[in-house]
């Protein structure tokens, strides 16, 4: 079984509450983190081995190492929670059940950072939750664990909940920054990243929920303990969300040494496929990541099994690997047609493009309207090429990774199932009738 250390009480009655979320050992990680100086909680970070879990996996201790301290200017923490990576819910799993968890994080987070002003950045679909933090935040404070003179130490923190308008660019950290001040949310190129020049041109840290919770089992454990968990670069626990043609879906806390195939075939997490039906694919890391086909996910080209973490989902490359991406976890079984599946993904990427850059305004709608001609049964042989062409034009070629979120299924579909997408331009009756996979098994 997974060592939890996010979920360890998200069964607890009234959880949610700072009297019992405090008699469950909660803010003890803030009291003892306000008697460290911050360069020892950057360094208990480093050591942890945290690497971002918003998707990107990127060091969370470097990117605080990288924050720019110019004397007299504000600093600020911005939690995204712009969580909107189609399959991707663990952080309003976090949010909703463990408030709490992610205000104490935030609390350890901000004093390290130097943030007096810290916000968080929620989607506008999760238009229950604002409420639910915003009542933790009013606890935690009247609890004395935010505003003036934190615990006597001196220290003060205000948090802000801000909502966003519902547009899934608005996750991409620069758009999400350009959002809070007031814009339209676009991305800006980087450099300069947010650490030098971020919210109102001031050095700001943007982190994931699962990060900044992930803050407050670090400092409680050490950062060396949990790096002992999970296995190489990939520490710590994670939670992944799981959906799509499983027995249970849900939200899983995972200590990242568990093979994919248990994953889904175990009781305590997937519970296997429905009715027996054959796994078809995968989609591990949230709808920006490749497909990979059964064969591919349960065992690498090496013929290892493959293990649900950051090395081994990426093993082979783009061409047989995948990637850990947000922990979205999407099942599809043998009654699924990729090219259906592909065509929706694409329709999602093209109306959510900002449309700052041509290859991702016009790639996105291109590839979408052939695929929806492809998935009808009236397309060419040609169109199969000619959409692995307008995807590489995309790919690295934007200013934001939105598009290469738009490529990469494209690209993964086409690389893996091109029998599918044959079978659509030679069979068009049927294709306008059934699905390649119910028509196929
Ligand atoms: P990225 O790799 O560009 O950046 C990762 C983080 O590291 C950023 O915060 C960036 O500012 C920081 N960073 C990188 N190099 C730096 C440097 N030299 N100095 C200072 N900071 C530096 O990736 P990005 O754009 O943040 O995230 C892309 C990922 O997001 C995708 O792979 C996808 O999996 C995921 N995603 C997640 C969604 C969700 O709902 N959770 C939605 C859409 C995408
Ligand atoms: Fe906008 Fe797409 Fe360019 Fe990102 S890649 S900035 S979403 S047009």
């Amino acid at each position: 079984m997974s060592k939890k250390l996010l979920l360890k009480d998200a069964h607890v009655e009234g959880i949610r509450y700072f009297e019992t979320y405090r008699k469950q050992g909660g803010y003890g990680a803030a009291e003892k983190a306000l008697k460290m100086t911050p360069d020892e909680i950057l360094e208990e970070v480093k050591t942890s081995g945290l690497r971002g879990r918003g998707g990107a996996g990127f060091p969370t201790g470097m990117k605080w190492s990288f924050l720019a301290k110019p004397e007299g200017v504000p600093r600020h923490l911005v939690v995204n929670a712009d969580e909107s990576e189609p399959g991707t819910f663990k952080d309003r799993y976090l949010m909703e059940f463990l408030p709490h968890l992610l205000i104490e994080g935030m609390l350890i987070s901000s004093y390290c950072l130097g943030s007096n002003v810290s916000y968080i950045y929620i989607r506008g679909e999760y238009s229950w939750i604002p409420d639910i933090l915003e009542e933790a935040i009013e606890e935690a404070k009247a609890a004395g664990f935010l505003g003036k003179n934190i615990l006597g130490t001196g220290f003060d923190c205000e948090i802000y909940v801000q909502r966003g308008g519902g547009a899934y660019i608005c996750g991409e950290e620069t758009a999400l920054l350009e959002s809070l001040e007031g814009k339209r949310g676009n991305p800006r190129l980087k450099p300069p990243f947010p650490a030098v020049k971020g919210l109102w041109e001031r050095p700001t840290v943007v982190n994931n929920v699962e990060s900044i919770a992930a803050i407050v089992p670090i400092i409680d454990i050490t950062g060396a303990e949990y790096a002992k968990i999970g296995v190489g670069r990939s520490t710590g626990t994670k939670l992944i969300s799981a959906c799509g043609n499983i027995n249970k879906p849900g939200v899983y806390e995972i200590d990242m040494t568990i093979t994919v195939e248990e994953f889904i075939y175990s009781d305590e997490y997937c519970g296997g496929i429905p009715n027996g039906k054959k796994l078809k694919a995968c989609i591990p890391g949230g709808s920006s990541v490749p497909i990979v086909p059964a064969n591919l996910l349960l065992k690498t080209v090496n013929g290892e099994p493959r293990y649900m973490n950051y090395e081994s989902l990426a093993d082979g490359g783009f061409a047989t690997g995948t990637m850990m991406g947000s922990g979205g976890f999407i099942v599809l079984d043998e009654d699924q047609c990729v090219v259906e599946h592909t065509m929706t993904l694409a329709r999602f990427y093209n109306h959510e493009s900002c449309g700052q850059c041509t290859p991702c305004r016009e790639g996105t709608g291109w590839m979408y309207k052939i695929l929806k001609k492809i998935e009808k049964g009236e397309g060419k042989m040609e169109d199969i090429d000619l959409l692995w062409d307008i995807q590489r034009k995309i790919e690295g070629n934007t200013i934001c990774p939105l598009g290469d979120a738009a490529a990469w299924p494209v690209a993964a579909a086409i690389r893996h199932f091109r029998d599918e997408f044959e079978w659509h331009i030679k069979n068009p009756e049927l294709s306008q009738t059934q699905n390649y996979g119910l028509a196929n098994y």
